[in-house]
């Protein structure tokens, strides 16, 4: 495996997308050099400076699916013919180095017309795991991809400049990185009765990108993977600094043996909120 891995598999239009994004990221090179000192203001008016790196958060939809109770349109946990077999997208997030980050840092809100174009990877690879609304930026609930934009977008925008280019971007690292074909490669198969050692999960992402991952788990299973990059996306170590160490060593750091569960549909489990919505294929 090299460091720049590329999918022979990939669909035209993702293609396209990853000329556009060269070109966008040849631009945003110089812009980025010359805007460091660059001080976001968000709506509060309170100054935040520029973020320091990009967290790349993936999410196994094995694990958070087996948490789901209720059923709703916006949960594809509940889709029984979506057949998850690749860690999805959460969020790209602009970090500082000391472990917080910025949030909310223009008053830019969600508009999903904006990203029309993209919306079938979207929808396929940067699904909602909940029916929950999570909150935006204006002490209002939103999507999943409002709040991801509004919270952590905004605070991208020296690199990837608007909500379009956030999401383009985000598809086109998740692309690029693809977490689910090394782990695979390496033997780690999604598997309901399999552990797998943790060293053996970092390894094999540290031999094919060349900089160290982050993983959270919940109840022994792996729930995220988190890769790291420089704001020009080269890969850099994920470093759990303080206030990240206070995340991970809770409840959510993973054991020394870990698994990585089959995406089991649900259904029989579950109760329905959204009582327009019925089960595609059912
Ligand atoms: C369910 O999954 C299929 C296949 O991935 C997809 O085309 C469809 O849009 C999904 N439906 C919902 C409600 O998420
Ligand atoms: C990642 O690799 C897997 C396994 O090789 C493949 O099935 C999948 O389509 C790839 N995902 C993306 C987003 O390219």
């Amino acid at each position: 495996m090299g460091s720049d891995p590329q999918n022979p598999a990939i669909p035209m239009a993702i293609l396209f997308i990853f000329l556009l994004q060269f070109s966008l990221s040849v631009a945003s090179t110089s812009l980025n050099e010359a805007s460091d000192a660059v001080i976001l203001q968000n709506q509060g008016g309170r100054k935040q400076r520029e973020f320091d790196y990009f967290v790349l958060a993936l999410q196994w939809p094995g694990t958070i699916c087996k948490g789901t109770r209720h059923c709703c349109s916006s949960n594809a946990c509940c889709n029984r013919s979506g057949g998850f077999s690749e860690f999805t997208i959460h969020g790209l997030w602009p970090d500082y180095n000391d472990g917080t980050w910025p949030s909310c840092c223009t008053g830019k809100e969600f508009d999903e017309k904006e990203i029309h174009t993209l919306l079938e990877p979207m929808k396929k690879y940067w699904s909602s795991l909940s029916c929950g609304s999570p909150s935006t930026c204006h002490g209002a609930k939103g999507s999943f991809w409002a709040h991801e934009w509004e919270k952590h977008g905004t605070c991208s925008s020296p690199v990837a400049h608007d909500e379009y280019g956030y999401f383009l971007t985000t598809l086109n690292v998740y692309f690029k990185y693809n977490v689910t074909k090394v782990l695979n490669e390496a033997g780690y198969v999604p598997s309901n009765t399999e552990k797998y050692p943790l060293g053996g999960i970092i390894s094999a992402v540290e031999n094919a990108f060349h900089a160290t991952p982050l993983l959270v788990c919940s109840k022994g299973a792996v729930e995220e993977l988190r890769l790291c990059f420089y704001k020009d996306f080269k890969p850099r170590d994920c470093v759990p600094t303080d206030s990240q160490n206070a995340i991970v060593s809770s409840k959510i750091s993973c054991p020394k043996y870990v698994s990585l569960p089959s995406y089991e549909p649900g259904g029989k489990i579950f109760k329905f909120t959204d009582s327009n919505w019925q089960y595609p294929n059912a």
